[in-house]
């Protein structure tokens, strides 16, 4: 049985004082739940108040970041390293974040070019960033998803395949077992159109035959598979039912403690 995983993805929101509320809200909200694992994935900036919130309360959410760089140190301005992350307490960190993978030469009608290629995460970035999280001890989230262009041109599954392959290339099989994919396909990001929960499961199971391929049965059993993408308290509980779906990663609804919350309990 795999333990469904509810991660809230705050991306650019909350200063450190709306964080703190934020997951005192949830503490409090979801103090006794054991149906489901929780995670809070807040800005960088507020990673420290969050994780000494949680810490100080005795919590069992865990604490993740939304990025991190692939290098250890060094001169890279403005970038976080793993140690960094896990020095507050991340033990999960998501990768491959659609608004951080660059799809060159792209154009979407919902996005500019110049928003696809703001920060240009190519397949192999998110290769060595699952691998760098890992080596620091953190489990990664690694999405992956198509645009609408995709899904129209019938690529759905080749791009959704691809983007899985290329995420575990050179990770041992038992490792494996043990990370999180995150299917988000990017049309449904923000926009209030939710993938239909039967489609969302074939693709999700879908990316679970590529894990077998790759890794072995044990590993595809093994491995949670959330779906992100206008996740709500209204339609939570039929996605979290699905065979494949093993949890959700949750934008929009995660700002707010009473529909994070009432997404968790849905995971049940
Ligand atoms: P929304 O839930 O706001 O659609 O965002 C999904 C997402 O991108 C989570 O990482």
């Amino acid at each position: 049985m795999r333990r469904p995983l509810v991660a809230g993805n705050w991306k650019m929101n909350k200063t450190t004082g709306d964080a703190v509320a934020l997951t005192s809200g949830l503490i409090t909200e979801l103090a006794g739940f054991t149906g489901a694992d929780a995670l809070l994935c807040p800005p960088f900036t507020a990673l420290a108040a969050v994780g000494e919130t949680l810490r100080s309360q005795g919590s069992a959410i865990a604490l993740g970041a939304q990025d991190l760089f692939i290098q250890d140190s060094g001169a890279f301005t403005g970038m976080v390293a793993p140690g960094m992350l896990t020095d507050l307490g991340c033990t999960y960190v998501i990768v491959g974040h659609s608004e951080r993978r660059g799809r060159f030469g792209t154009i979407e009608d919902w996005m500019t070019p110049e928003v696809l290629a703001l920060f240009g995460d190519s397949d192999a970035t998110v290769n060595a960033k699952a691998k760098k999280a890992l080596a620091a001890g953190m489990t990664p989230i690694i999405c992956f998803g198509e645009t609408i262009g995709e899904r129209k041109a019938g690529q759905t599954d080749t791009v959704c395949e691809a983007q899985v392959r290329a995420a575990l290339a050179g990770i041992d099989n038992a490792t494996i077992g043990q990370l999180v994919l995150a299917y988000e396909p990017v049309w449904a990001i923000g926009t209030g159109e939710t993938c239909d929960a039967p489609e969302a499961n074939r693709v999700c199971g879908l990316a679970r035959s590529v894990v077998a391929s790759v890794a072995g049965q044990a590993a595809a059993d093994g491995i949670r598979i959330q779906y992100g993408g206008s996740v709500k308290p209204d339609n939570a509980a039929e996605l979290l039912g699905q065979e494949h779906i093993d949890g959700a990663l949750v934008g929009g609804a995660s700002l707010k403690v009473d529909s994070f919350a009432a997404i968790v309990r849905a995971a049940r």
